[in-house]
């Protein structure tokens, strides 16, 4: 199995988007504050823009690739039967390097740009959505936010671990009245002088029991609003911490779901991340780069149930002939491959901004809300073209129709991400 290091590839072949080092830049790098934003934005974009992946990106997909084949298939079915979580796996994943993709290897992480994680995330996706989600959350949520927005002992004593993959990290923003509706949080982080005291319940914790880190956001100052809130570390270990029972789930079920409870837990007030009262802007800034990680594990569902259906439909015979050549599911294929191409185009635009340093919320919420709804479309389909067995556990779609659903849900849902869009478009 190969381990992901910078420059995996010869590194200067083919790219897919901007590349720093040959002529090509002649299109000035657009400044965000100007009345010509957009038009500059796309000039920009036009002149540098070309499809091909480095070779380093391909080598990066043939990993994930490979250890999606070799590692995940195997006992898939019955992890996500008995809900078991992938803990040899993820360990596995670390050590490859793909717990801490972006993170500096100075912090224990590859070093690689956004592109290569959603390449990793799409081909981890179409094997085990329950894995690609315990993934995304450590390297886009967990690992992310430490190193922007973490000082340098929070990153010494957590980033390091977590970018290594020795351990695992959660992000704990839900409560059971505060999804969408992310600003009333009412877990609460009472300022006690030298530390925090932390009250409250979390839900829908993905890597709940699985994780050692927890980044939760509570209320500190309520009569601020959403700037009394704060981004508090917190070790799961901490006396007051209680896991609450495992989820039951539709889909990604070897994933670890857990309600998390906090009671009296002190923290340290060094593990705050930020100044006081940033906790719901770190959120929100750190789940617009999530997003790009979610999109693509739904672009990974839709194109592994895609495969497997092309696969499916040149073996089967209906009606004397192979059913792929029937127009009712060849177009059905046309569809799905046609949605799947514009899904990918979004996640790695989105990728590319990120990696670019430009503004990239509307195109990361684009992004998760195409990919998603493309998957759950395409794993609906995938189950019609396999007719009776696509209803059955050994030929995986259904499991990829049941994993489907939450990515319309979960680090904001269609409804969350169409509102962020739109009031993004109306500023044009
Ligand atoms: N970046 C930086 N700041 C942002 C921001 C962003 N992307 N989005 C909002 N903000 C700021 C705003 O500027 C505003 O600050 P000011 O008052 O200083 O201007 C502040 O945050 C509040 O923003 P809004 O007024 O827009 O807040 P709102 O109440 O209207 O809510 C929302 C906006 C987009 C609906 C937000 O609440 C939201 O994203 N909700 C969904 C939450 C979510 O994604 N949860 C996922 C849980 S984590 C998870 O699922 C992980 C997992 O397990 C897989």
């Amino acid at each position: 199995m190969v381990q992901l290091k910078k420059n995996m590839g010869s590194g200067v072949g083919k790219r897919w988007g901007y590349n720093h080092n040959t002529s090509q830049n002649y299109a000035k790098k657009p400044t965000q504050n100007t009345h010509s934003k957009n038009l500059l934005n796309l000039a920009y974009f036009c002149s540098l823009m070309q499809f091909e992946l480095t070779e380093e990106h391909l080598a990066v997909q043939q990993a994930a690739r490979d250890f999606a084949q070799t590692e995940l298939l195997p006992g898939v079915i019955e992890r996500d039967e008995h809900q078991k979580f992938p803990a040899e796996q993820v360990k596995k994943l670390g050590e490859l390097g793909f717990m801490g993709m972006m993170v500096d290897p100075k912090y224990g992480g590859s070093g690689m740009d956004t592109i290569s994680y959603v390449l990793a995330m799409e081909e981890i996706s179409k094997v085990d959505a329950s894995c690609s989600v315990v993934m995304s959350v450590n390297n886009s949520l967990v690992c992310w936010g430490l190193e922007t927005f973490g000082n340098e002992e929070q990153k010494q004593k957590y980033l390091v671990p977590l970018a290594k993959g020795e351990i695992i990290g959660a992000f704990l923003l839900s409560e059971p009245e505060a999804g969408s509706d992310a600003t009333s949080q009412r877990t609460t982080a009472e300022d006690k002088g030298d530390h925090y005291l932390l009250n409250g319940t979390k839900n829908w914790i993905t890597n709940g029991n699985s994780a050692s880190v927890y980044l939760v956001m509570a209320q500190t100052d309520a009569a601020k609003g959403h700037k009394g809130i704060n981004a508090l570390i917190v070790e799961k270990n901490s006396p007051g911490v209680t896991v609450g029972k495992k989820e039951d789930k539709l889909g990604i079920r070897g994933s670890d779901t857990h309600s998390i409870m906090f009671q009296d837990v002190k923290v340290p007030k060094e593990n705050r991340i930020g100044e006081d009262g940033f906790g719901f802007k770190f959120a929100m800034k750190t789940l617009t780069g999530g997003r790009i990680g979610i999109a693509a594990q739904a672009l990974g569902i839709a194109s592994g149930a895609y495969e497997l259906s092309l696969k499916y439909s040149k073996e089967r015979k209906a009606f004397g002939t192979e059913i792929m050549n029937h127009q009712a599911i060849a177009f059905k294929l046309a569809d799905m491959a046609t949605e799947i191409e514009a899904a990918r185009l979004l996640c790695l635009k989105a990728a590319w901004l990120k990696d670019q340093h430009l503004d990239y919320g509307r195109a990361s919420s684009m992004a998760k809300l195409f990919s998603s709804e493309t998957a759950m479309k395409t794993a609906v389909e995938a189950v019609q073209i396999h007719g009776g067995y696509g209803y059955v556990k050994e030929y995986h779609v259904e499991r990829l129709m049941r994993d489907a659903k939450i990515t319309q849900i979960y680090e904001g849902t269609s409804e969350v991400q169409r509102v962020v869009i739109s009031r993004d478009v109306l500023k044009d």
